[in-house]
């Protein structure tokens, strides 16, 4: 049988540096809140339980906690890391196995990593999650003895030869409950910053004759966000972590560095993707679809073979079939387009259900909102809808009709039908020229 566990997700912070009026967790990275990547981590090793560690300052961060289902403990005033994980304690009471303490302001760890973490439990009683650091500032100092860890030694803390020490802490810890809790309750704040550390809980346990070990990792993916130029330094890790996903699964991305992820973004092998394109959330291409240059998509299903761009705008709801092709400067809102149907420039098309090839003409409008409501517009098989027209929702053209361009429609078109929806045209022979001699002899007069 494989030991229960529970995650303890340290969020108490102020997180000042932020000047933000949201808590730090709360902004996303790669379209979601930091919190939930954590969150999203944490289950997906499978444990049983999450408590969630906020300050009575952290409303923002208790309510998005909840609204995930973690469990919630309270930490004020903040003494420090190990103060905060002894917080949990009371949430966890009769939870027998292993804990993992995460930060909610470490988004990018990866599932993979987290399982090695726990893996760690096969020879030893506690694992922290290790890295070399480029610049090892102000984190704690991971101090071994042979193979196994034999202190994290805060920086603040550091004599100066542990301060050349590379290998630094990310701040995950796992241990039994029963280990993690007894040693926390041991921790001191007789330190320099006057505050408990669960770091302390490596030397505590060891004098209770139990072993840790470093599991390493990178020094993006444990990268901690305190700092708007941390959240865009670790955007730009995920961003990249995507970029090679994608490549290696079989999509074409012209210019990699150009083209930018969400979380959720799923692309099938033989997507081509030009330069400068974003996915936000929630968005799926079929195979053998192009997105061309500046296209902005989110919420969005693209069908295989379809054709989008260049400067495409796809909002949510939109669901394109296959082989069907969105152009330049066209707009689409919970919009479903039928297959091989197109709309090619310089449109709007929301709140609308499109059949199978239906061509839409430039500068094309659906009408859908009176200010009040939105509105339906239903375009059957095989229309044909001239340029310019406007389709004053709710609205529906038949199966195979025409819509003469520079409409203004506003009644039902039949199956088969012409509709002519605009006024009739005048030409008078001749206005031009006696127009010009008119103004000529005024203008002549004046000088
Ligand atoms: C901590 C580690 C350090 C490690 C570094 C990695 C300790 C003592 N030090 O230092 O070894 O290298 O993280 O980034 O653990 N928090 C609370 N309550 C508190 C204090 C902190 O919930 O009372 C939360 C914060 O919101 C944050 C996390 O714990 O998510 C880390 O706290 P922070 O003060 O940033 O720790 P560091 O000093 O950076
Ligand atoms: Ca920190």
């Amino acid at each position: 049988m494989t030991t229960r566990r529970a995650a303890i997700i340290l969020a108490a912070g102020k997180s000042t540096r932020m000047k933000s009026v949201r808590s730090k967790v709360l902004h996303p990275v790669g379209g979601r809140p930091m919190i939930e990547w954590v969150t999203a981590l944490a289950r997906g090793a499978g444990v049983e339980k999450i408590v969630c560690v906020v300050g009575d300052g952290n409303a923002d961060v208790r309510a998005a906690a909840e609204a995930q289902g973690l469990d919630i403990a309270v930490q004020e005033p903040q003494l420090g890391t190990g103060h905060a994980v002894q917080c949990a304690k009371e949430a966890l009471a009769g939870f027998e196995g292993h804990v993992v303490v995460l930060y909610a302001d470490t988004p990018l760890i990866s599932g993979p990593t987290l399982d090695r973490v726990f893996e760690a439990f096969e020879t030893h009683s506690m694992a922290v999650l290790g890295f070399e650091a480029d610049d090892p500032a102000a984190y704690g100092r991971l101090v071994k003895s042979g193979a196994d860890l034999h202190a994290i030694v805060e920086a603040k803390e550091c004599s100066a030869e542990q301060l050349k020490i590379t290998l630094c802490n990310s701040g995950v810890i796992a241990a039994s409950a029963a280990d993690l809790f007894s040693a926390c309750d041991r921790v001191t704040n007789d330190n320099i910053k006057g505050e408990y550390y669960l770091t302390d809980i490596v030397e505590i346990l060891r004098g209770d004759g139990k072993k840790a070990t470093v599991v390493n990792a990178s020094e993006a993916e444990v990268l901690g966000v305190n700092d708007r130029r941390d959240l865009a330094s670790a955007e730009a890790a995920f961003q990249t972590v995507m970029r090679d996903a994608a490549m290696k699964s079989g999509v074409s991305l012209k210019h990699p560095e150009t083209v930018f992820f969400s979380y959720d973004t799923v692309l099938e092998p033989d997507v081509a993707v030009d330069a400068n394109v974003v996915f936000g959330p929630g968005v799926t291409v079929r195979r053998g679809a192009a997105i061309h240059a500046f296209s902005h998509i989110e919420g969005a299903e693209i069908g295989e073979n379809a054709n989008i761009g260049p400067f495409a705008r796809l909002r949510p709801g939109t669901i394109l079939a296959e082989d069907t092709k969105i152009g330049n400067f066209v707009e689409t809102k919970k919009a479903i387009v039928g297959k091989g149907s197109k709309i090619n420039h310089l449109s709007y098309v929301g709140d609308a259900e499109l059949g199978a090839d239906v061509n839409v003409g430039a500068g094309t409008i659906t009408c859908n909102y009176d200010g009040y409501n939105k509105h339906k517009t239903t375009i059957k098989d095989g229309a044909f809808v001239g340029s310019n027209s406007s389709l004053v929702a709710p609205v529906t053209i038949g199966t195979g009709a025409f819509l003469g361009s520079g409409g203004v429609v506003t009644n039902d078109v039949p199956d088969d039908a012409l509709a002519l929806a605009r006024s009739k045209q005048v030409n008078k022979e001749g206005w031009g020229a006696r127009f010009r001699a008119v103004q000529q002899k005024l203008k002549a007069k004046k000088t």
